[in-house]
């Protein structure tokens, strides 16, 4: 059970250290852009840079040799930076299926740091809208257990022999050839902590109401027990209405009825998918925030990919980037900018100005989008202006080049000698 209020920083402070950390490719853009916009703020933040991902797999490869236990996409000089900072923002990095002894960094720290929640709200953004009919006005916020699950990690292939003898379902399977497994673990503790985040969430800022997704109806055990604990901690809250719904139910109605959701919480699977399709709900993947929390840290983290096409040219949105620094500046306690971050985002997509392509494209139906198309840093710059008007000339310039010092892609910080 928590002890503490996890959604908030472990310790109020006047000035914070975050760790920041751009990923590969378009993350630097992102990441450029985010810090730029910032700059405007004049926040109480010392950034501290660290780095993951696809860049320093190829960089633990140079120094160790292929195949050394040493080679990761995470060098122990980020574990160390995000261990001694206060919160991390991090943008994007890129995956490569099929290389051998290759771990996803942001997998590997959710289970170091355990970040058991992975916190996604999708909330019709303005100037965005949503693409479902009649304009719904969408405000979810997604509790996605982040730890369990078929995230375990505790998977067979081959499938040893003395599993076949574990339990008699297994018999139809032994002249099936080839059988692979993946454990779907669910522990006690780990229901009882997002489903009790979800609630003491909804408590704290007057949500009403809170949904449980699962398949308890078929996948008995796991879900069942989820399903069973989500209600016993529902009694210590009386005044919200606690219901469960089947997940595959859950992607219909948050298509034909997205307003009757306001927290819903989720296992690791099921809050995967439903939290890319409510972000498709709101905008995509390019404006979906999100959050992985833990009792000693929070990873922010946008829920958009690092488009290596696009990688060095300022093509990226930002917002969703930005949208994630909010996340984290509630986090720190520093609410009243989060809500001022929110708003100028919201200006400058009303004003519709400053844009990148892919705004223009999906959003305005631009037919010069390509054309018309401002870039990361131009967008970024936008919502500076507007949290800050003198964010012009020399100032606007220096944070610039300051900005772009701090996303140099060529002098990552890891393995070093
Ligand atoms: C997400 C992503 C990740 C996940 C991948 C990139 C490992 O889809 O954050 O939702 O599966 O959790
Ligand atoms: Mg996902």
């Amino acid at each position: 059970m928590a002890s503490r209020n996890v959604m908030k920083v472990k310790e109020k402070k006047d000035r914070y250290q975050v760790c920041y950390m751009a990923g590969d490719d378009s993350g630097f853009d992102m990441m450029e852009g985010a810090l730029l916009t910032l700059e405007a703020m004049d926040l109480p933040i010392d950034w501290i840079r660290a780095d993951l991902g696809w860049c320093m797999w190829e960089k633990s490869i140079a120094k160790f040799g292929e195949g050394d236990p040493r080679c990761n996409t995470v060098p122990p000089e980020t574990i160390e930076a995000i261990k001694k900072t206060d919160a991390t923002l991090m943008a994007a990095i890129t995956s490569k299926p099929g290389v051998k002894g290759f771990k996803s960094a942001i997998l590997q720290m959710r289970q170091l740091f355990d970040l058991y929640i992975n916190f996604r709200p999708a909330k019709t953004l303005p100037g965005v809208g949503t693409p479902l009919k009649g304009d719904p006005k969408i405000d979810v916020v997604m509790f996605r257990e982040n730890t369990e699950d078929l995230y375990s990690a505790v998977e067979f292939r081959p499938l040893p022999a003395e599993m076949y003898e574990v339990h008699k379902g297994m018999e139809r399977f032994k002249t099936k050839g080839e059988v692979a497994v993946s454990w779907r673990v669910y522990s006690e503790e780990g229901c009882e902590r997002i489903i009790r985040a979800a609630f003491e969430y909804a408590k704290a800022v007057g949500r009403k109401k809170i949904t449980n997704c699962n398949k308890a109806n078929v996948i008995r055990a796991t879900d069942g027990m989820m399903k069973e604990i989500f209600f016993k901690v529902a009694k210590d809250y009386p005044e919200i209405e606690a219901v469960e719904e089947n997940a595959d139910a859950t992607a219909m109605w948050l298509i034909k009825n997205p307003q009757d959701y306001d927290v819903v919480v989720a296992s690791n699977v099921f809050g995967d998918i439903l939290s890319d399709e409510a972000s498709q709900l709101t905008g995509g993947l390019g404006f979906a925030p999100s959050g992985n929390i833990g009792a000693t840290t929070a990873i922010f983290e946008p829920s958009s990919g690092s488009v290596p096409k696009y990688a060095h040219q300022y093509r990226v949105n930002p917002c969703g980037i930005l949208l994630t620094a909010k996340m984290m500046l509630d986090y720190l306690g520093l609410e009243d900018q989060g809500a001022r971050l929110e708003k100028a985002i919201g200006e400058v997509l009303v004003e519709g100005k400053v844009l990148t392509y892919d705004v223009l494209r999906d959003f305005r139906h631009d037919p010069d989008w390509e054309k018309n198309a401002a870039s990361t840093i131009e967008m970024a710059a936008a919502v500076g202006q507007k949290l800050n008007p003198q964010f012009t000339g020399k100032r606007l310039e220096e944070a610039k080049a300051k900005v772009k010092a701090m996303c140099d892609w060529t002098k990552t910080v890891g393995y070093e000698d």
